[in-house]
């Protein structure tokens, strides 16, 4: 089946429109350089991302290493996690006033691009931290077909629930296929400065995965479904006219399993056939249900 309007390949990947085609095509995110003590978050859409943002914002804080008002978290966050100067982003306003180069370190980036768009050759050489969330995929798609359908005028709307999976099992949605991102990223290992932490893992023992037990309790309660739902810092970045004022794209039921009210027995088993065989062969601890 053809791709949607506007949305094209790169790299094996796929890309909505608000990519930056030309950057891609001509692996623009090469120039990126890195500086030491750069930490940068990477996924697949839906994973976790933003809770896992929130948790490293909480630590930073605790750690004193960026000195940041809470409330001011929202121009942190546009400010420190975008590589879309160099990729191009939905988010072009802030692209147009941040130059990332100047930022001071230490500088938290967040990504959803593949690990074959990363310039990845230097973050051991830079001591620069990666840490990649993976979620079980029936979640993710679950998560995805809410997530689009808040856009405004159904702009990105992967249709009903039937066409969102079946678009994420033929991967034509964004980033997909997703068995290729989380088995790029997979390859990178520790020896890359690389950590892999699971959605479920954090919902299972977040303390354990924070692994800083003095910071824990503060880190812990900031960033659960109901603190994060509070905060409204979501996302003053996504523009009106995408999002509407006051929607809160990014935290709708933070829940393991859901797929679970929505799959029929029949998806699921042709999800399996189609994704579930293929994460067996990324050979790893894949969270797959
Ligand atoms: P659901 O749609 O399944 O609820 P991302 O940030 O990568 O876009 O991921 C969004 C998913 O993370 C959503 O999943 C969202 O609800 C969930 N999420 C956001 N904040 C969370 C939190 N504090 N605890 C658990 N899940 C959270």
């Amino acid at each position: 089946m053809a791709h949607r309007e506007g949305v094209f390949t790169a790299d094996g990947y796929v890309f909505a429109r608000h990519y930056d085609r030309k950057k891609l095509e001509s692996r623009a995110a090469d120039k990126f350089k890195f500086k030491p003590n750069d930490v940068v978050l990477a996924s697949f859409p839906k994973s976790g991302t933003m809770w896992l943002i929130e948790v490293m914002k909480a630590m930073y804080n605790d750690w004193g290493l960026l000195k940041v008002d809470k409330t001011e978290s929202p121009t942190w966050f546009e400010e420190h996690t975008l590589f879309t100067r160099y990729f191009g982003s939905i988010c072009q306003h802030v692209v147009e006033t941040v130059n990332v180069d100047d930022l001071p370190s230490p500088r938290l980036f967040f990504t959803h691009l593949p690990a074959t768009i990363i310039p990845c050759h230097e973050l051991k050489d830079k001591g620069v931290k990666l840490i990649y969330i993976c979620r079980n995929p029936k979640d993710v798609v679950v998560s995805q077909y809410h997530f689009w359908k808040v856009f405004v005028n159904g702009a990105c709307s992967t249709g009903n629930w039937e066409q969102t999976l079946q678009s994420f099992e033929e991967s034509r949605l964004h980033l997909t296929p997703w068995v290729r991102h989380v088995g790029d990223w997979y390859q990178k290992g520790t020896e890359d400065n690389v950590l892999h932490v699971t959605y479920e893992e954090m919902q299972q023992d977040l303390p354990g995965v924070v692994n800083t037990k003095s910071q824990n309790e503060g880190v812990v309660s900031s960033t659960t479904v109901a603190a994060m739902r509070n905060q409204q810092f979501n996302f003053r970045f996504l523009d009106e006219e995408i999002v509407p004022k006051g929607e809160n794209p990014f935290v709708r039921k933070g829940a393991v399993g859901d797929w679970k009210n929505h799959f029929t027995v029949a998806q699921s088993e042709r999800f399996d056939a189609i994704i579930g065989e293929k994460v067996k062969s990324i050979n790893r601890n894949i969270p797959y249900q």
